[in-house]
């Protein structure tokens, strides 16, 4: 990448494309104390109130920095490096690339807390594996007074729903969800019938004195790119069809429409949703819908086999963090007859997560 200076005009080049970058671009990037207000790095001037024919009255290139004067009177400097990382346009948090896992996942994923954990080198290692595997685990976190949400908040701030800041899953009498209950949770999502849907769901052990009631997870990744690469016809229908999610109890009802595999304006995986509790298949043409439901079958199939199964027992102080665009969870049956079984919950959105590793990456230098 390079800056040019011709006639007034700045050229940007790169990969052997030249383009003239616009006055009013450089123009909103004037950054002054008189322009920008240094603690917020918020302007303090409205471009939308500028008159609209900016020009360069005159410009210097001198020692990695963009001088400019502009025919309204303001001037500036600006950083070239800082020109290059608007124009190579990377989302760090894109630039993680996501590590598809299976039943043999064995990497180390396991993160120790500590009360300062938060502002650490180690945490930002977590959320690398967070954004990589799509889940991490911290042991050790304090079990009293609610802490889960002292810990979600410490990431940034927690979904609070209906189910309120956050929710203990234990089984107790007329449920309103099946997660209260001992009985088997086969993988699913969380709350697809939201909009949007909580990104990340934590869950933290506060006790567990039974034999079973193991923690599953699936990656919903490495399913739909397997079942794209099996069953091309299954995958594309399931990423076609929006299916209505809903949840209903005494006091809302909550209901989206969406497909079973959602993906981004290029095609790449963005998020599945499956919960076959919750689904509701429109009534579309019945061939299609023949196809439709063999689809499902199989993904189901999939996200129910062991071969892409992980269980592990989580213990009192172990926190599981997971990705809920992106993982399935779900837990084996227990019997409530031998002991407590106690999980605490919460949801956080990706904002917390993408705002604290930019935060530590800056705090890092990296
Ligand atoms: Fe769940």
């Amino acid at each position: 990448m390079k800056l040019e200076l011709k006639n007034n005009k700045v050229f940007f080049e790169s990969k052997g494309l030249k383009k003239e970058i616009h006055p009013f671009w450089l123009r909103e990037r004037v950054n002054g104390e008189k322009y920008v207000d240094k603690s917020t790095q918020q302007r303090l001037f409205d471009p939308t109130q500028l008159q609209e024919n900016i020009q360069i009255k005159d410009l210097s290139l001198c020692n990695d920095f963009l001088e400019v004067n502009f025919n309204d009177g303001a001037s500036t400097k600006i950083a070239v490096i800082d020109i290059f990382k608007e124009f190579s346009n990377i989302d760090e948090i894109k630039q993680i690339k996501k590590i598809k896992w299976d039943s043999s996942f064995s990497e180390q994923n396991t993160f120790e807390f500590d009360e300062n954990l938060f502002e650490t080198y180690e945490m930002y290692k977590a959320l690398i594996n967070f954004y990589q595997y799509g889940f991490v685990i911290f042991k050790n976190v304090p079990t009293k007074d609610n802490f889960i949400v002292k810990f979600a908040n410490s990431i940034g701030s927690v979904r609070r729903t209906n189910f309120g800041e956050f929710f203990n899953v234990q089984s107790k009498s007329n449920p309103n969800d099946l997660a209260y209950t001992s009985l088997n949770l086969a993988p699913h999502t969380d709350n697809p019938y939201r909009n949007p849907v909580p990104c990340i769901q934590i869950l933290q052990c506060i006790e567990n004195e039974v034999a079973g009631g193991l923690s599953t997870l699936v990656d919903g990744y490495t399913v739909s790119e397997k079942l794209k690469q099996d069953f091309l016809d299954y995958y594309k229908i399931l990423a076609e069809v929006k299916i209505r999610f809903q949840f209903i109890d005494q006091t809302i009802v909550l209901e989206d429409w969406a497909e079973m595999i959602k993906l981004d304006e290029s095609g790449n995986f963005k998020q599945v949703r499956f919960s076959p509790r919750l689904d509701f298949v429109p009534l579309i043409d019945k061939e299609k819908l023949k196809l439709f439901y063999s689809a499902r079958k199989k993904l189901s199939e999939l996200y129910n086999s062991e071969n892409y199964k992980i269980e592990f027992k989580l213990l009192p102080g172990e926190l599981l963090m997971m990705d809920n665009y992106r993982l399935l969870h779900g837990r084996t049956k227990y019997d409530a007859n031998e002991g407590n079984r106690f999980l605490q919950g919460c949801y956080i959105d990706y904002d917390s997560t993408e705002g604290r590793l930019k935060h530590l990456k800056r705090k890092f230098n990296f």
